[in-house]
């Protein structure tokens, strides 16, 4: 069985380096390992308020981050999901394949709509849109965060059902939650994950911060009582800052923490943002490279698009085929 990895990225203007060394760094090396394919959920987005030229906007910064960071569409597939129908139609099937009780039992779902005045059916929905991205193209492999593991269960029952109604057609997928990395926490509470949705701009580097920036948001970042530079749980804040390190030098926490030692706070500080500073500056010249070109932006991601389709169209004209639809 040929390996097939699938991963979905939200357009964002706020991706962090906790993206970059939890997720997308990992996509990029692992792309001579079977077919992998990067899609960009604009479709998914929509499920919250957006503003069309933020949403556009957003999709193209993302998409642009992707390929700075090494994401090569001579070997993988990059693509925006609203520019592949069979995803919105997938999605249809998928629906028609989950019981109102399994969707209920969401607990993403229950997270986001918490509080808000309007929610959208689509949100409720989301998994079954997310269910089609992954089974449409025989994935075998999805990497995801934690809190995403629920919908990649529910794409596998997806599966599983049509299956047994209709024989076989899919694949089950395997989630991949975060083998590998360090989990980034925020600068300013260390306890809780790096969040593209956190308020407080201080809490994340992003990766179009200017050097200064980051400079600023690490020397600042809160560390724990005491004065040795050392991993352990009672020193989340130093602990955070030593994984910060060990990722962007692909070393060891030893290794960092051995290079830190007896230095006071502030010159570890200080030497945690010159790696970052070092190892984003390479991404932001690439990424300001591309986005010189929208056009050029454009022309690959549909590339990227027919290239999905072709795989994906395959898929989804045998599951039209064995629902009864004519054609
Ligand atoms: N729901 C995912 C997230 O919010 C994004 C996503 C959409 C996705 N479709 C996917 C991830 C398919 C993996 C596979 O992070």
């Amino acid at each position: 069985m040929a390996k097939v990895v699938f991963s979905g990225i939200q357009p964002s203007g706020n991706l962090h380096i906790g993206n970059y060394l939890g997720a997308v760094r990992h996509w990029a090396k692992g792309q001579d390992d079977g077919l992998n394919i990067f899609c960009v959920v604009d479709m998914h987005a929509i499920t919250v308020e957006q503003d069309p030229k933020v949403l556009r906007e957003n999709t193209l910064s993302t998409a642009a981050f992707l390929l700075a960071a090494g994401i090569d569409q001579e070997k993988s597939i990059l693509f925006v999901q609203s520019m592949n129908a069979d995803h919105a139609n997938g999605g249809w099937i998928a629906n028609c394949n989950i019981s109102m009780g399994q969707m209920s039992r969401m607990t993403q779902f229950k997270d986001k709509s918490e509080g808000k005045q309007f929610v959208n059916v689509g949100l409720f929905d989301y998994p079954a849109l997310m269910a089609a991205d992954i089974i449409l193209y025989s994935t075998t492999h999805v990497p995801i965060g934690d809190d995403q593991k629920q919908h990649v269960e529910l794409a596998r029952d997806v599966a599983e059902r049509f299956n047994s109604r209709y024989g076989e057609t899919f694949l089950l997928p395997e989630p991949v939650v975060g083998e590998t990395g360090a989990r980034i926490m925020s600068l300013v509470d260390p306890e809780k994950k790096m969040s593209k949705s956190d308020p407080n701009t201080s809490a994340s580097v992003f990766l179009f911060d200017e050097p200064d920036v980051v400079r600023k948001k690490i020397m600042s970042a809160v560390t724990d009582s005491g004065a040795e530079v050392k991993a352990s749980p009672e020193k989340p804040g130093i602990t955070n800052l030593l994984s910060i390190h060990s990722e962007f030098a692909e070393t060891s926490m030893e290794d960092s923490e051995r290079q830190m030692q007896g230095l006071s706070y502030g010159d570890f500080k200080s030497k945690v943002a010159d790696i970052v500073v070092e190892k984003l500056k390479p991404i932001q010249e690439k990424y300001a490279q591309i986005r010189g070109d929208d056009n050029k932006l454009l022309e690959t991601l549909r590339g990227g698009a027919k290239k999905a389709q072709e795989i994906s169209h395959k898929k989804l004209t045998e599951v039209y085929d064995k629902i009864g639809f004519v054609s």
